[in-house]
Order: C-alpha cells, then structure tokens, then sequence
C-alpha cells in the first residue's frame, strides 16, 4: 500500500515535468472544432437572414445568438496560433452582432434599421475569409490559406 502511494506520486512528478517541458503546446482549440464551428455558423446566419426578412424578429434573435455563440468561441483558435489581425476582425463580427441584438431587443423593433445593421455583418465575416480562407478547387468548400499555422 506504502509502495503505491510513493509510485504514484513519483508519477504524478514526472507528468509535471513532462507536460512543462514541451516547448509546443498542444493547441487547445484544434482546427478541425474551427471547422466545425463555421460549418454551423453559415445555416444559422442564413436563417437569421430570413427570419429578418419575413420580420420574424424573435427567430432572428434566436439564430444570431446560436451564431454569435458559434463563433465568440474560436477567438482561442486564433490565440493559439497568435493571429492578432484575426482576433480583431473576429471582436468587430462581434461588436456588430451585439449591435444587432440590441435593436431586436428594442420593444419595437426597427426593421430596416435591423436589416441595415445586418448587411454589415456579412461583409465583416468576409474580411477574415479573404485574409485567412480559400476556396477548395473545384467547388469543393474551403480549407485555411496554404501556410496559415
Ligand atoms: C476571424 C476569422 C473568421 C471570421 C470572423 C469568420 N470566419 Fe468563417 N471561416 C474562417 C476560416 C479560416 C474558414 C475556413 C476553414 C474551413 O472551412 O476549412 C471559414 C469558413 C467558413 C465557412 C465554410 C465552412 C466549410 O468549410 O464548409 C462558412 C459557412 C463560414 N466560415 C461562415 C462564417 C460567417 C457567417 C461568419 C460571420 C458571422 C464567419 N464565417 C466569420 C474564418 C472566419
């Protein structure tokens, strides 16, 4: 029992040392949870698109928050790797979406304010696209620009 108790805490050392000496730490936000993330974010946004269209204005509230969760979450993508002009574009997406919800939260809501602020959020998502994303040959989706680490 004695002999347990000592083994497991020479173990317990060793892990210590071991997980500090690693000089590149495993990323905790790995790209393939990245993926993931936007695969969702895209049919949410759309869907907020329509609900705002229709005036639906809870469902579109309910979509933009479902994005707005989607995406606040891969800002550790970006930290991991130290894309500081990503982090940037990515707290703008979610400045202007809080934008948003604060119109739709309004006792009456202002569509075409509402609308006006959701055309802007696109282009802002689009950004970070043009700088970080490219298109799969072949109409086949998209990947991380060559070279992103
Ligand atoms: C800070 C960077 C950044 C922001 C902000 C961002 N994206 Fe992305 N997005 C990416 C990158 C990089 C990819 C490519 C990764 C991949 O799809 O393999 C991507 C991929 C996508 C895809 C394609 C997923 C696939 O592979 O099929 C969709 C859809 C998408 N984003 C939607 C959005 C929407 C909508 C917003 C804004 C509300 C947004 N993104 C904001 C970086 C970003």
């Amino acid at each position: 029992m004695r002999a347990c108790v000592v083994t497991l805490s020479v173990c317990l050392v060793a892990g210590a040392v071991l997980a500090a000496s690693g000089d590149k730490p495993y990323p905790i936000f790995p790209a393939k949870y990245f993926v993931e993330n936007m695969k969702l974010l895209g049919p949410n946004f759309a869907a907020a698109d329509a609900a705002l269209a229709k005036g639906d204005f809870e469902a579109a509230k309910a979509r933009l928050i479902r994005s707005r969760e989607l995406l606040a979450v891969t800002i550790t993508y970006w930290r991991d790797r130290k894309q500081d002009d990503a982090i940037r574009i990515l707290r703008d997406v979610l400045a202007k979406l809080d934008g948003l919800d604060t119109t739709l939260s309004a006792e009456k809501v202002d569509q075409a304010a509402a609308l006006s602020q959701f055309k802007q959020i696109g282009p802002a998502c689009g950004q970070c696209h043009n700088a970080y994303r490219e298109a799969v040959p072949g109409g086949k989706g998209f990947r991380f620009k060559a070279g992103m680490p």
